[in-house]
């Protein structure tokens, strides 16, 4: 695993914007696996100013997303196909037919699941798949269990998840329950895997996800096992 470490927030978005910068210009029609929260923001805004500076051309590349909200639209201000275009899409030459985001409005979630692996699957997997880290070691939102789920799946949040994700919304009560995200086999397949960590609270999980036991109770902790893991964190975080 290669460590990073940024001063703060914001030098280790640049250093995360660097990366995925590096792997868009070494092969312009990558497939990009992209993540929410709040963690991506600073890299994302990264990206836009290098795009905005003409360093950067987004329109081969192709991006598949970890994660939705079961039951919320596009539209929705706190769904992830809203955040992924307010905060990217909307700002770079990206062609949106090539960014996938799991339909969140679709009730029948074995046909969700399928379907976005077929996506997945037909773009040949991931090259870059860009990770947070919940504070329980969710990646996407594959949260604490018995097993490693490996394909999409339908996930039931867990209490801790939902009361940190309860900031984005009006209150813990409208936060959705239920999401499909990614499974654990798409996210260990893609060549590099880059995972951005930062502040306190990230701490104690870092060192149990890259330092601790492989257990599918720390989802994250599985990464020890691909040979092509990043970590870019800023001081708080990594100490
Ligand atoms: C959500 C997302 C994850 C993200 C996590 C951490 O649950 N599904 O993909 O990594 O939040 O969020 P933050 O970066 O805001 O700490």
């Amino acid at each position: 695993m290669k460590i990073y470490c940024g001063k703060d927030y914001e030098h280790a978005g640049r250093i995360t914007a660097n990366i995925l910068s590096a792997q868009i210009i070494m092969k312009p029609d990558c497939v990009l696996g992209l993540a929410t929260g709040s963690t991506p923001i600073s890299a994302y805004e990264n990206l836009i100013r290098h795009y905005e500076s003409g360093d950067l051309d987004f329109s081969l590349v192709h991006s598949i997303n970890l994660d939705e909200y079961r039951g919320l639209d596009p539209e929705n201000d706190q769904s992830y196909r809203y955040f992924m275009n307010t905060h990217l899409f909307d700002h770079i030459n990206i062609d949106k037919k090539n960014t996938f985001v799991p339909d969140g409005m679709e009730k029948d979630a074995e046909k969700a699941c399928q379907d976005y692996d077929e996506i997945i699957r037909s773009h040949g997997g991931i090259d870059l798949q860009l990770l947070g880290l919940g504070h329980n070691g969710h990646i996407g939102f594959n949260e604490p269990s018995d097993s490693f789920a490996k394909g999409t799946h339908l996930v039931t949040l867990t209490e801790s998840t939902v009361t940190a994700n309860a900031r984005f919304f009006a209150s813990a009560s409208d936060v959705p329950k239920e999401a499909y995200t990614m499974g654990i086999r798409s996210i260990m397949q893609a060549k590099i895997i880059l995972v951005m960590a930062c502040g306190e609270s990230k701490k104690e999980i870092i060192k149990k996800a890259f330092y601790g036991p492989i257990t599918p109770q720390v989802p994250a902790s599985v990464l020890q096992l691909h040979p092509n893991v990043i970590l870019v964190g800023d001081e708080a975080a990594l100490g």
